[in-house]
């Protein structure tokens, strides 16, 4: 059976509202406009399968059975689904997502299609709330450029990665209010927090590329982060 993982309450979480705001403010905005959230998924999957955008992605970061995967932003589940039949029964998969309705719409697609093994994440614009150490792979696929804080993201991100654990963003080349991300952009504002670009491949004829980053042994203090510019 599915397993729903909503955590507390961030508010509560995370203390008073003025303990909040003191920790956004540490964090640098994001320096370009932000994307708004507008669907829960890209494109279609059958557009995605006809151009072998899963299988492509998932053969080239090695995923297999054994591994712990996080669909950051998974929205409809586009590559939750995908990474279940791959990673076979007992995978540890996240499904993460910072709209409830999403994850209500994509609980009721794993119970349809009888999809078990999936943990559901309710995450914040600034921290995706992952268990600690508990991934080996971060998918952030067509969602980075909705990350209203992507700094903060990406350092909080770190704190969910195991030793060896990697970072994956799919986007397409485009600007960020056009719902893509330039690549260069996309190395400035990871390499800002730290993380290190290893591996890029565009994904033609799928649509846009596949980014691969290897996290920082050590983060960067939030004050001392600066904002990329487009
Ligand atoms: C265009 S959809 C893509 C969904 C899916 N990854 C795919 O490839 O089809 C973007 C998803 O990212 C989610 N999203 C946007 N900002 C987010 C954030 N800061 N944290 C987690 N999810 C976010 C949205 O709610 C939406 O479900």
């Amino acid at each position: 059976m599915t397993r729903i993982f909503f955590l507390a309450a961030w508010v509560a979480a995370s203390g008073s509202l003025c303990d909040v705001g003191a920790q956004a403010a540490r964090f640098p905005p994001a320096d370009r406009p932000v994307a708004p959230i507008t669907t829960p998924a890209y494109s279609t999957e059958a557009a995605r399968d006809a151009h072998g955008e899963a299988e492509r992605v998932l053969n080239r970061l090695s995923v297999k059975p054994g591994m712990r995967v996080a669909d950051v932003g998974a929205g409809d589940g586009y590559y939750t689904v995908r990474l279940s039949k791959r990673l076979g029964p007992g995978a540890t998969i996240y499904a993460e997502d910072v709209k409830q309705p999403h994850l209500d719409r994509l609980a009721a697609r794993l119970t349809r299609e009888r999809i078990t093994g999936v943990t559901l994440v309710h995450g914040t614009p600034s921290d995706p709330r992952l268990p600690a150490q508990s991934i080996d792979l971060a998918l952030l696929a067509h969602m980075y450029h909705e990350i209203e804080q992507p700094y903060e993201f990406v350092y909080q991100l770190h704190g969910a990665l195991a030793l060896g654990g990697r970072v994956a963003v799919i986007d397409n080349d485009k600007p960020t209010e056009n719902h893509g991300t330039p690549p260069a952009l996309l190395r400035c504002e990871l390499a800002a927090v730290g993380y290190r670009e290893v591996d890029f491949l565009l994904l033609a004829p799928a649509d846009g590329y596949l980014a691969v980053f290897a996290p920082p042994e050590a983060l960067p203090r939030p004050e001392d982060i600066r904002p990329c510019r487009r």
